[in-house]
């Protein structure tokens, strides 16, 4: 069975519609770098401990993704998931957990990498927007893709109703993401090839929801 951590700095909404989806993976333990972060909440009404780790009591990023890596190895994780975790990665981090990190964007990457992606997709007047759940590399937001949830921008749409749409996708996509790994369908070797259904993936599978 796999077992999975998931990183969390806020609300937690995918972190609750990862435990609802009933995985075939076991979720261990919470990570959150915010003490406040209503994710924690959701976490331990579902009996899944938590660990608070503040990244502002660590002199370094270095520091403090060491901190995060041990209790990774002490809860014996196949798979880090990060759900609305906002901070940056070390490279050391990353390449320990090399083909082990998932990570969701609210963008249809590599499209708005970074922040204020739904404000970003208004202002240029983009017709689709959506989501997209990818292996964590040590570039920002640009591992390889998995899948994507697209929707189509309307006129009436404002930072509010596309952040709230996204949501909804990212909600049917990253659970779906990791039972296709929970279950051996998506495999990353170690040479970096991404298979899906024992292909090598090219692009990310989509979910339209136009
Ligand atoms: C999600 O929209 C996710 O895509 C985004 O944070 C939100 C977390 O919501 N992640 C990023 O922007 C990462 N670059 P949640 O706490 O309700 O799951």
């Amino acid at each position: 069975m796999t077992n999975i951590a998931i990183l969390v700095s806020g609300s937690g909404s995918n972190l609750q519609a990862l435990i609802d989806a009933n995985l075939s993976g076991h979720i261990v333990g919470v990570i959150s770098n915010k003490p406040d972060a209503y994710a924690l909440e959701r976490a331990k009404k579902s009996d899944i401990q938590t660990r608070v780790i503040e990244h502002k009591q660590y002199p370094n990023r270095e520091a403090f993704d060491d901190v995060m890596n041990q209790q990774l190895l002490d809860w014996n994780i196949d798979l880090v998931v990060l759900a609305g975790f906002m901070r940056i990665l070390s490279a050391k981090f990353v390449s320990a957990w090399h083909g082990k990190i998932l990570n969701i964007h609210p963008s249809l990457l590599p499209h708005y990498k970074g922040m204020h992606t739904h404000q970003r997709v208004l202002n240029t007047g983009d017709v689709y927007h959506g989501c997209t759940v990818h292996y964590v590399t040590a570039e920002l937001d640009a591992g390889q893709a998995l899948a994507q949830g697209v929707l189509n921008v309307k006129h009436c749409d404002d930072v509010r109703s596309l952040a709230q749409r996204v949501h909804q996708l990212e909600h049917m996509i990253y659970p779906q993401v990791v039972e296709w790994i929970c279950s051996g369908k998506i495999k990353h070797l170690d040479d970096g090839t991404v298979l899906y259904q024992h292909k090598a993936m090219t692009q990310p599978v989509q979910f339209c929801q136009l």
